[in-house]
């Protein structure tokens, strides 16, 4: 009895699952930028969390923790989103510029009503992703903000000429424009973005986008805020009237357990029910993007303007686990520890991410320190790795890589009136020539026979790493920041082109195949 409130199960029988991989149909490339992350002005998320001011005991290079810095750069993170989130459609941009001892102090109403001193501004961003070299999406402000300070911050970030802006950048220190890849207008304008309705927020992305102007070669992708869930009125409105430039639109979507959000689970110490409930719930936006993929295919036919364009992205700038905050932190912080359980979560969103990888070309995790599902936790100086950086960490090769289908015959694996796949499965061709197949073994209890066949590709040699651990809520903490990490995988044997491998329960596997 004990055992199981802890979450370790006797051993049961393998169960069978076939995985056969299409190497001979290749599809879309993976957009490295699936793998992003998302750092908002939320906690310790940035201040604490990834900026300590050059004062600091705590090594840092212009302010910016050096262990963190490090930890993002091995995770090759693609692309950071800044500064939120909620927090972005209350951000003016002049706030954070300039001598830090000008900048004002603001309070921030979102999260936790605590002072924002604005030292971590424009110019910080910028060099935190330089430093961990990423590129930069920069969420703009329409909830309180106007198309005129919109388009003021993107001169201010892309202009070379000698204009007013750009000469006030250069003497803020930054003689070079930024790169910004993605300038995204509104967050969540149906709730704490300004709760618009559909057609008022297209009718405002139309006047923003219009005046949303800079160098040629340095246009960001412009991103509309687009549906939470399961809903799909904005893709739609949007859809049917933005007249101009709109090169994705946003899809927010957290695992959750309800139905009222008091419900939520706890981060760790939950049951077996917290196990498959979290695992189901993650489950859903497979659904939830193809309904949306579907719309957006048939709306893309008849676009105002008429003329052919690339597939509008479907970006899912947030997404991630939410459980109740941890006892004795700021509720309004989002701290949350993070457990074999969440590296799973990922590890099942990236395969569902990889099936459509036209549509769906950046993705951001809520959020990157501290905040929710991080991939990192910190505690003054001391820095934990959580097991969902490892779950991105083993998925590395998927960035840029041609997509490559999988057809996956596995039973179910229930508890009480839950059910899920046993196994999940995703397989790609990566930049090295490697075939890379990513497996996730959702079932707590009982390991997997996988016999994975693979069409069209001749392969000799089979390394890999898998995640697991005893307990459904093995996580890492701050006395012990090892207890887990990714090991090398044994348990996969290649004969006559044919692959046998036997996944532990509860892990994650992540092989390459030469
Ligand atoms: O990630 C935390 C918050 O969740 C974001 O600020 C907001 O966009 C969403 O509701």
């Amino acid at each position: 009895m004990l055992t199981a409130v802890l979450g370790f199960f006797p051993a049961a029988a393998d169960t069978e699952t076939t995985v056969i991989v299409r190497a001979d149909r290749p599809g879309p490339v993976i957009d490295k930028d699936v793998y992003a992350q998302f750092s908002e002005h939320l906690g310790s998320g940035i201040y604490g969390g990834v900026f300590v001011g050059e004062d600091s005991p705590i090594p840092n290079t212009r302010g910016l923790r050096d262990d963190v810095i490090a930890a993002l750069r091995e995770l090759r993170v693609p692309m950071v989103r800044w500064p939120g989130g909620c927090f972005a459609d209350e951000y003016h941009w002049r706030d954070g510029i300039g001598p830090r001892e000008r900048r004002p102090v603001r309070v921030n109403t979102n999260w936790g009503g605590v002072p924002e001193d604005n030292a971590f501004g424009t110019h910080e961003f910028f060099d935190f992703v330089e430093l961990i070299g990423a590129d930069a999406y920069v969420n703009a402000n329409v909830g309180t903000g106007t198309p005129r300070e919109a388009a003021e911050w993107l001169e201010y970030m892309t202009g070379d000429q000698d204009t007013t802006l750009a000469r006030e950048r250069r003497a803020n220190g930054r003689e070079q424009p930024w790169k910004v890849s993605i300038y995204a207008l509104g967050n969540e304008t149906w709730g704490c973005g300004g709760n618009m309705r559909p057609e008022y927020y297209a009718d405002l992305y139309n006047q923003y986008a219009t005046f949303m102007k800079t160098r040629p070669g340095a246009m960001p992708e412009l991103l509309a805020s687009g549906d939470h869930d399961g809903q799909t009125v904005f893709t739609e409105t949007l859809m049917k009237n933005v007249r101009g430039r709109m090169d994705a639109i946003s899809l927010h979507y957290y695992t959750i357990l309800g139905p009222r959000w008091e419900d939520k689970d706890t981060a760790t110490g939950f049951d077996e029910e917290g196990w498959i409930r979290t695992l189901a719930n993650t489950l859903r936006i497979d659904g939830f993007i193809a309904r949306q993929d579907a719309l957006m295919s048939e709306l893309e036919k008849a676009r105002p303007g008429g003329r052919p364009r690339a597939k509008t992205g479907l970006y899912v700038d947030e997404w991630g686990t939410w459980y109740r905050p941890e006892p004795g932190s700021n509720p309004g912080f989002l701290v949350q520890q993070n457990t074999l359980r969440d590296a799973l979560v990922a590890a099942a969103n990236f395969n569902i991410f990889h099936k459509y990888a036209d549509r769906v070309r950046m993705t951001a995790i809520a959020q990157t320190v501290n905040v929710l599902q991080a991939m990192i936790l910190t505690d003054g100086p001391a820095m934990v790795l959580t097991p969902t950086y490892h779950a991105f960490h083993m998925y590395r090769p998927f960035q840029d890589a041609v997509s490559l289908p999988v057809e996956v015959e596995t039973g179910t694996y229930s508890h009480d009136r839950w059910s899920v796949p046993r196994i999940t499965a995703s397989a790609a061709r990566a930049k090295d020539g490697s075939l890379v197949i990513g497996l996730v073994n959702l079932d707590p209890r009982a390991g997997a026979a996988v016999s994975v066949g693979i069409e069209g590709a001749r392969v000799s040699a089979v390394t890999g790493e898998v995640l697991t651990a005893a307990a459904m809520d093995a996580h890492n903490t701050f006395e012990n920041p090892e207890m887990l990490h990714p090991v090398p995988f044994t348990e996969a044997a290649l004969e006559g082109g044919r692959l046998d491998v036997r996944l532990p329960a509860k892990s994650v596997v992540v092989l390459k195949l030469r």
